[in-house]
């Protein structure tokens, strides 16, 4: 990892850097919509970025989600961008870490993520068949959709991952 790297929490300052690193992470999707309802609401969604000398060159986002009626209890781990530039310097990597570290600190139970698996096996990640996602999945995906738990605290019920509204569109869980 380079060491000029810090990760820290985002705030609103960081709003145009973020805004110019997923439309090049993600060339085929629109993003942004999304990314900035997370941001514009910092009481369900917890942003960090990663900077290199002042510039933010990474960034990942943890929405307040719960299964069932409940509302809290798990986080979702989406999305997860680092700047073309910069990929293979375990910029994601370590944006991931201080993440579930700073969840773990918060207390939260248990993170789920929708990605490849190869990548997110990695970092602990399982694939999650107890907690379905919130909408259904392309029958390809679902060894995509993964969890691991952070504290050992009672464990979540069987059902669905209730998600806030920002996540609450289908076309964002549809190839
Ligand atoms: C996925 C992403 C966040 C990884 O960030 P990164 O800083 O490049 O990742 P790291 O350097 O921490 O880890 C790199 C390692 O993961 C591997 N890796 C990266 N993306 C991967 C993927 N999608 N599938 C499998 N392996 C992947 C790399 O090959 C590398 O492996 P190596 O150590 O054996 O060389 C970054 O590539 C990115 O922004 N991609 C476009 C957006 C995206 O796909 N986001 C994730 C959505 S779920």
């Amino acid at each position: 990892m380079t060491e000029r790297l810090v990760i820290r929490q985002g705030t609103p300052a960081d709003l145009a850097g973020i805004e110019a690193i997923y439309p090049l992470a993600f060339p085929d999707e629109d993003l942004l919509p999304v990314v900035r309802s997370l941001l514009a609401e910092p009481n369900i969604a917890m942003s960090m970025v990663g900077e290199i000398d002042g510039s933010v060159v990474g960034n990942i986002i943890f929405t307040d989600c719960g299964v069932n009626e409940a509302t809290t209890g798990a986080a979702l781990l989406a999305p997860l961008a680092v700047m073309p530039s910069h990929h293979g310097q375990r910029i994601g990597s370590a944006l991931i870490r201080a993440g579930l570290e700073s969840l773990r600190e918060q207390g939260l139970g248990s993170v789920f993520v929708l990605g490849d698996p190869a990548f997110y096996g990695r970092l602990g990640f399982k694939t999650e068949t107890r907690v379905e996602p919130p909408y259904p999945l392309p029958a390809a995906w679902a060894s995509a959709w993964q969890s691991q738990e952070l504290c050992d605290t009672t464990s979540l019920p069987k059902g669905k991952l209730w998600v806030p509204d920002p996540w609450r569109d289908p076309a964002l869980w549809s190839e």
